[in-house]
This record gives structure tokens, sequence and C-alpha cells, in this order.
């Protein structure tokens, strides 16, 4: 047995082990991250673009202003004044199957699940945070067809392989890093039927902006990753290395409508069983 193996066998031996210190894993950290910021929200804390307004938890990443310094979309103001339109047009309208059975992941104060309700017949909302999913509950109080799963920040729901029409995120798959990145697409391919489409928007530092903002994060997180809001370090080469290793068909690494990031879409091959 070579030393790299021996290493590995210790490692696995010092997995099973309580751990020896107070650090929570990555996910563990964003999604507490997230859970704090829902607990302690306001819309007044927020830097908003003057004139714009807050209604729900979330409203404020579309209005932000970054005018003191740090990043966002990159899109021009009269884009962000029609964002819901903006999303409906770009986004859903031409990738979002019709009538179908759907998971949003990380769905937060519901800016994208208020697009996606109307247009689901069932549709699954999963987040590791206890007080997103409250102020989601509250949101839509009354909306039959939502079904609401508390994650660990790590697995999907246990719903049937094959069952779904589509999987999306937004704003949620930005602050990860690649390795939780493929571990969620590994399974969103095995909850997607054959044709079923994926739609992931991901940090891209391959964009100018994407460039300032892995700048502006590097310091405070270059020994370990310690800022739950940080964006990871993603681009889409890398997007369709991980698309292809899981037999998926990429129909576009980045459709190409948040400058600063990048969002793809991709279909489970037909052909493909579970
Ligand atoms: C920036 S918010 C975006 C919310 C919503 N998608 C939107 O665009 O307004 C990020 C969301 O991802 C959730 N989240 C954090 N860590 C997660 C993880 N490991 N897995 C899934 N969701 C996570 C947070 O609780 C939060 O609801």
């Amino acid at each position: 047995m070579g030393w790299k193996d021996k290493i590995r066998m210790k490692d696995q031996v010092s997995k099973d082990q309580a751990p020896t210190t107070n650090q929570v894993s990555e996910a563990k950290m964003i999604s507490q991250g997230w859970d704090k910021y829902a607990k302690e929200w306001n819309p007044e804390k927020f830097p908003i673009v003057p004139g714009s307004a807050v209604q729900y938890l979330g409203d404020e990443w579309t209005v932000e202003d970054v005018s003191a310094g740090g990043t966002t979309y990159g899109l021009p103001p009269d884009v962000i004044e029609h964002f819901d339109a903006y999303l409906t047009e770009r986004l859903l309208n031409p990738w979002l199957p019709s009538d179908s059975e759907g998971l949003e992941i990380g769905p937060g104060g519901g800016r994208l699940t208020g697009l996606l309700v109307p247009r689901t017949k069932l549709l699954h909302l999963a987040d590791p945070s206890p007080e997103m999913l409250s102020r989601l509950n509250r949101r839509f109080e009354g909306v039959t067809h939502l079904r609401y799963h508390h994650t660990n920040g790590v697995k999907l729901p246990e719903l049937q392989s094959g069952s779904l029409d589509y999987v999306i995120a937004f704003d949620v798959f930005v602050h990860f890093e690649p390795r939780l990145l493929f571990g969620y697409l590994q399974q969103i391919s095995n909850l997607l039927k054959p044709g079923g489409v994926g739609i992931i928007h991901y940090s891209n530092v391959m964009t100018p902006i994407g460039w300032q903002q892995f700048e502006r994060d590097l310091e405070s997180n270059m020994e370990s990753r310690t800022w739950f809001a940080a964006l990871g370090v993603m681009c889409p080469q890398l997007m369709e290395i991980f698309l292809e290793s899981l037999q998926l068909e990429v129909v576009s690494t980045d459709i190409g409508i948040i400058p600063r990031d990048a969002i793809a879409v991709f279909r489970k091959s037909a052909q493909m069983g579970n």
C-alpha cells in the first residue's frame, strides 16, 4: 500500500469520528448564513436604488444599490425596473416546460416562485433555511399545489427518481463552490424525467463583473471560505464538463441574460433511464 492510500485510509477512519472542532461544513455555513439573513431581514437595512421598493425578502437583490461598492447582476436600469417580465420572457418562456411538475432549489422569499406558481401543476420548494421557508409559506398561504421541503443544504428531497419536468434555481448556486454544485447536479439528473429540463443560475469568474466580485471576495475567504454570501468560483467551461460527465444534454452553458453570472440550461436525454 502506497503512502497516498495510507493517508486515504487514515482520512476514512477520522471521517467516522466525531468532529474535533466546532467548525461547520461549507454548505451549512452558507445555509445558516441565509437563515440568519432571513431572521434579521428588514427592508430598510439593505441599500437599494433610490425610488425603488421592496415588498418581500429578495426584492432587495433585484434593486440592489452598489454605488458604495460590491457588484450586482449588471443589468441596465430599464431591465431592473421590469425584472419579472425580463425573467418571464428570457428565462421561463423559452425553457420552462408548461403544465409540469417542478422543483425550485433555494426559493428564499419567493422572488422566482411567484413566477413559477401560475405555470406549474405541482411545485416542490426545497430550502435548508427554516426562516426562508416560513416566510415563503406565509407569502403563498392558500396556494395548494406547493410542497415545502426542509433540506440539509446538501441533499435534495427524496422525490421519486425520474419524476420531474424541471428543476430550477435562481441566485442560489451562485454562492456554491464547484463540488457542492456538482453534487446537486448529480441529484438533479436523477430526479429529472427523460426530456426534463434543468435551469441553473451559477457564478462565472470569466465575466468582467464576476472577476471583480472574485477579487472582492478574495481576502476574507482566502484561508477558507467564511463569508456565506461570497460568490462561488465557477465558469461555463467547468459547467460543460460537469454536464457532459453526467450525460446531460447541454442546451447552453450560459443563455447570456445575467451579465455578471451564467445560467445553464440542460436536458436529461430522452434515451436515459434512471
Ligand atoms: C440569495 S437567496 C435566493 C432566493 C431566491 N431564489 C431569490 O432569487 O430570491 C439564496 C437561497 O438559497 C438557500 N440556500 C442556502 N444554502 C443552500 C444550500 N446548500 N442548498 C439549497 N439552498 C440553499 C437560502 O436559504 C436562500 O433561500
